[in-house]
């Protein structure tokens, strides 16, 4: 091919990908000093003019005429806004990448250049299958990814190169004849007040507040499979490991906070939402900081949660059919928390949850219907 002359100007008549010019050089370099883009690609650090000059005016042409990279300028607004490539094909298969400048973000733009970028690979170069790979964290990539239809994402452990180390790494793909639509649910934290408390997204400062409730006897007593002991990495990886739980479609976990301080009081999940046998129901699961139990805060917090529950998925709820809780025998707080909210005891698994001592405590099943929860 030739380049400029040759490659294809792709659009929407929002979006359009084109060949690169001399005068893209400078904004690319600006966009290559932001740290978002240097934390989430490969490009050298610090970024120098000189990088950006090459890459546009030596390495983008020669990949068109060589057939082994399809990159182009993203046009958004009547401006440069950032640059997506293809790479590879061989055997039918290849890889995009894709990047935009700080300023451009969150409107929509890398989902449309994306889409426009798979269909060419698949209708103007014959491929069969595009990955889409990301460094494990960088959930702007992910949904950008997700939204565009990727899927079977996967994480593999030490498979991201960044100048010489290496990191954890998403892995997601797309095949000639999928949909370009999203795979699954990605669910939303949404904030539900009432009851004097608030129900809200974790973040990275509820760590240390994580860490005392779950290093708490009793907490660890009832939750045998947390770890012990409980340490400060350990919340920080629970509070990170919740926007997986939420993007996978597996679940969606609130910090129980106090309206006034938004302190955590607590954290209440449902989750099990990708249950391959019935994709239609949700377990709900709960611990409250020492400090804050015996007020019946929990109890207040399921209540507020259950009608979000319900609620169909088109109308931004979880759309479940049926809830369960579980609570050890002998956990007579927990199981207190799901009769006060209308759950029936439906029976009893015997020896089913192991103890941190080599025994197995019964486990109590209590479960709530949509359309009893209804007709109340
Ligand atoms: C990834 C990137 C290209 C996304 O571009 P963009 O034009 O903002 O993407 P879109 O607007 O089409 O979609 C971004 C989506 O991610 C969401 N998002 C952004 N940050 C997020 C975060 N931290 N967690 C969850 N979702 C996030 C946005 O809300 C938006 O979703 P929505 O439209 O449903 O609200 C841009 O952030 C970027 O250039 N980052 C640095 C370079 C990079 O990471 N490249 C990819 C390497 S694999």
């Amino acid at each position: 091919m030739r380049f400029p002359e040759d490659v294809p100007v792709l659009t929407d008549g929002v979006v359009t990908l084109r060949a690169h010019t001399v005068d893209d050089v400078e904004p690319a370099y600006r966009m290559c000093q932001d740290p978002v883009m240097q934390e989430w690609t490969t490009i050298p650090v610090p970024y120098l003019h000189e990088h950006a000059v090459n890459f546009l005016t030596e390495m983008v042409p020669n990949g068109w005429r060589t057939n082994t990279m399809w990159a182009w300028a993203i046009e958004y607004d009547g401006r440069y806004a950032g640059t997506i490539d293809l790479g590879d094909g061989e055997g039918g298969v290849g890889e995009v990448g894709f990047a935009l400048g700080p300023e451009v973000r969150g409107n929509g733009v890398m989902t449309r250049a994306l889409k426009l970028a798979v269909r060419y690979a698949f209708d103007g170069l014959g491929w069969d299958r595009v990955i889409w790979r990301a460094f494990v964290g960088n959930y702007a990539s992910r949904r950008v990814a997700w939204k565009v239809g990727f899927r079977e994402l996967v994480r593999v452990q030490g498979g991201g190169r960044t100048r010489g180390s290496r990191k954890d790494e998403w892995v997601a793909t797309l095949g000639r004849e999928d949909e370009l639509e999203p795979q699954g649910n990605w669910w939303s934290v949404p904030e539900l007040e009432g009851n004097g408390i608030r129900l809200r997204g974790l973040r990275d400062s509820d760590a240390q507040r994580v860490q005392e409730a779950c290093s708490d006897e009793r907490t660890q007593l009832w939750l045998s499979g947390m770890p012990s002991p409980y340490r400060l990495e350990d919340a920080d990886g629970f509070i990170k490991t919740r926007l997986h739980m939420m993007a996978s479609g597996e679940g969606v976990a609130w910090a129980i906070a106090d309206p006034a301080t938004d302190q955590l009081l607590g954290n209440v999940s449902v989750f099990h939402l990708n249950n391959r046998m019935d994709a239609t129901m949700g377990e709900i699961g709960y611990w409250m900081h020492p400090d804050a139990r015996g007020r019946k805060v929990m109890t207040s917090a399921v209540q507020l949660l259950i009608p979000h529950a319900f609620k169909p998925v088109a109308e931004g709820g979880l759309g479940r059919r049926r809830l369960v809780v579980k609570a050890a025998e002998g956990n007579s707080a927990s199981a207190h928390v799901a009769e006060a909210n209308g759950f029936t005891h439906v029976g009893t698994e015997r020896a089913a949850i192991p103890r941190r001592d080599g025994n197995y405590d019964n486990d109590l099943i209590f479960d709530l219907l949509a359309d009893e929860y209804a007709a109340r």
